[in-house]
């Protein structure tokens, strides 16, 4: 699988993708919201790469990465993930970006690319996300591209040593979706694929 937008591919990871996407996985302000902790090792990079490069779509359960670069010099700029839910019609959604990229669009783009991706080649019902409160760059994010806020769980998710609220976001196929991409993008599918709250 691959897809295009006017700025972005979203497509497998490269070998060439490992060092960058360690360094912005070992960013302590990524990795704040994120599952992992800084410094990312290598080896779980190359551990992640091998299943991101498996076929799509993933057995429901299990989270995949789509590497986001940019269409113009194919640069890893950062990567959106999914992972369905076991009826396999809904899927949970993730995003990171290096922070060298942020404030550009990118994200907005890639997430826009991809929920189309899932509703209209995959057929799936719902996406859903969820996010820490006190991460407005997310929030935005998610609201910018059409997801509605469902509400906030109080204290809900031991997280990092503490425990956090959790905000839901959520849209659903026959929804409005505010960004959407039109002119040159376009999805490829092939037979080995690439793929994409806080995900893994
Ligand atoms: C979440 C994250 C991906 C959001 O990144 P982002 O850069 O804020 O989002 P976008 O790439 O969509 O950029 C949007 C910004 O670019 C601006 N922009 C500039 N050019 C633009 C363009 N051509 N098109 C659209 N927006 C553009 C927008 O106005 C917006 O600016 P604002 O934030 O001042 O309103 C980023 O903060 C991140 O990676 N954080 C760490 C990981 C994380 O928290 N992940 C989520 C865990 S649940």
């Amino acid at each position: 699988m691959q897809i295009h937008t006017p700025r972005l591919t979203l497509r497998a990871f490269l070998p060439a993708d490992l060092d960058t996407f360690v360094a912005y996985r070992s960013d302590p302000e990524v990795a704040r919201w994120q599952g992992w902790e800084a410094p990312y090792p290598p080896e779980s990079a190359r551990t992640l790469f091998t299943r991101a490069s498996a076929d799509l779509p993933p057995t429901p359960g299990e989270w995949r990465q789509v590497a986001v670069a940019r269409r113009s010099d194919d640069l890893l700029l950062g990567d959106c993930a999914f992972r369905r839910s076991d009826d396999g019609q809904q899927a949970e959604l993730g995003v990171t970006l290096a922070s060298a990229h942020h404030g550009q669009g990118y994200a907005s783009e890639a997430l826009a690319a991809l929920i189309d991706w899932l509703f209209d080649e995959v057929g799936l019902h719902r996406v859903f996300a969820n996010c820490d409160p006190r991460n407005p760059g997310v929030i935005d994010l998610l609201r910018r591209v059409g997801m509605r806020e469902e509400g906030r769980f109080v204290a809900s998710l031991w997280w990092k040593e503490s425990w956090v609220d959790e905000l839901w976001f959520a849209l659903l196929r026959h929804e409005p979706r505010p960004w959407r991409l039109t002119g040159d993008t376009t999805t490829a599918r092939s037979p080995r694929g690439a793929t994409a709250g806080r995900s893994p």
